[in-house]
Order: C-alpha cells, then structure tokens, then sequence
C-alpha cells in the first residue's frame, strides 16, 4: 500500500490511542503541543496541513481568530467536523500540493512528522509560503533520525512490522514510509530556517 492507502485505512486513529505509544513518543507530542502553542501569533489566522483529525487547531482554539486545517483523507475530515466545539474552524478536504485557498494567514502548520509522511513536500511547503508569506511563521515538526527506536515499536504496536530502516526513511510490511531527519537535511531541503529539538526525538523548523 501506498502512504495515501494507508491513511485510508484509518492508521490515523490507532497512532493517537495513547495506549499505543511508546512513552518517547507520547513525550513528544505533549511537547510538541506545548510549543506550538507558544509560537502561534496570538488572534491569528492559522493554516493546518494535513490536518487530520483537526486535534492542533482544536487544541488552539482559544487562541486564533481562524483555523483552516487541510487534509486529503476525506474520512479524518469528517472526524474533526464531528468533534470541532463551536467556533472560527473549518476543515476542508483537499491536496496539501494544491490547497484550493487564496487568502492569507498568519502561520501555517504542518505537525507531528505529516511532512515527513507526504510524497512532495516541497510542493507542500511552497504552498505553505503562499498562504502565510512572512518569514518564520511556517512551524514544520518532523522525527529525528533518533526516533527511530521508539518509533519501530509503535509502528509494532499499530499492526505495521517495521521491515526497512535507512538513513532516511522507516518502512513497514503494509508499505507505509515515514521520514526522519538531520538538520543538515532538513536545512537542505527548508532552506533558510531556525532548528528546535523537541523531546530528543524531533525537531522543529520555523521557516
Ligand atoms: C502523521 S498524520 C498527522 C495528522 C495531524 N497533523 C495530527 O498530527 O494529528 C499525516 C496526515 O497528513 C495527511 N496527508 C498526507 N499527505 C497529504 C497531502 N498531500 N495532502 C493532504 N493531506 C495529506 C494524511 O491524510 C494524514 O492525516
């Protein structure tokens, strides 16, 4: 199966179990939230891509003017309209490649190594330059090449046997690819940017 397929077949949901996640990784993504929090404009207007569930920007609720979380899963799209409380979000169905938007914002998010999981992520960071063009305010969290330990035993946990580790990249028996990184990588690949470690296995890049 292909990245796309297997986010069809709901690999999303048993990731966010917490029962599933190794405790590195459950680290991680308190953290994550935490700063991520800290680092959005406050009153802003905030671009999610690859959404998901919708979990960051329903977690920032109390602190944007508008959220716009964008995913290709049609299935997770429905999931976050379900569970979004009242109030400036919206989620919307559509290729992070090609995000159907012309207006601006003032931050635009791509969390939890999704950029790590897309096919072109190039394209999908020119487009988060498009739709928030200042500089800095484009949060990219991706694994580092030090989550691959706890990661193989989530992977496990989720049912996708860990089959190829490279320097690069984690692959399963299902076919799903998962990223990971250098800073010299992600520096090659972002371009100008300002590096964070979060919770020894990932890193942040506000480009
Ligand atoms: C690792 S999951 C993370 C989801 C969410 N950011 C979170 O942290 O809960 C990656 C998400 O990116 C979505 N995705 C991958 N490639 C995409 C693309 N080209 N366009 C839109 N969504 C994409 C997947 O469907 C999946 O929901």
């Amino acid at each position: 199966m292909t990245n796309d397929q297997v986010y069809a077949a709901g690999l999303l949901n048993k990731a966010l179990d917490p029962a599933t996640q190794p405790e590195a990784i459950r680290a991680f993504l308190r953290a994550e939230e935490v700063l991520v929090r800290e680092l959005v404009p406050r009153r802003g207007r905030i671009v999610d891509f690859g959404c998901g569930m919708g979990r960051h920007l329903i977690g920032l609720l109390d602190v944007v003017a508008l959220g716009v979380g964008i995913d290709y899963e049609w299935t997770y799209i429905a999931e976050a309209n379900r569970l979004k409380p009242d109030g400036p979000l919206h989620f919307l169905v559509g290729d992070a490649t090609r995000v159907p938007l012309r207006s601006q914002f003032d931050a635009a998010l791509c969390l939890t190594n999704t950029w790590g999981t897309m096919i072109d992520k190039l394209a999908v960071l020119d487009e988060m330059r498009r739709l928030a063009p200042e500089t800095g305010t484009r949060l990219i969290t991706v694994y580092a090449s030090t989550s691959v330990a706890p990661r193989r035993q989530w992977y496990a946990n989720l049912g996708h046997e860990v089959v190829e580790i490279t320097d690069e990249h984690i692959r399963t028996s299902s076919g799903f690819v998962s990223e990971h990184f250098t800073e010299e990588r992600l520096r090659s690949l972002i371009g100008v940017c300002a590096i964070s470690i979060i919770g020894d296995v990932a890193y942040l890049a506000q480009a």
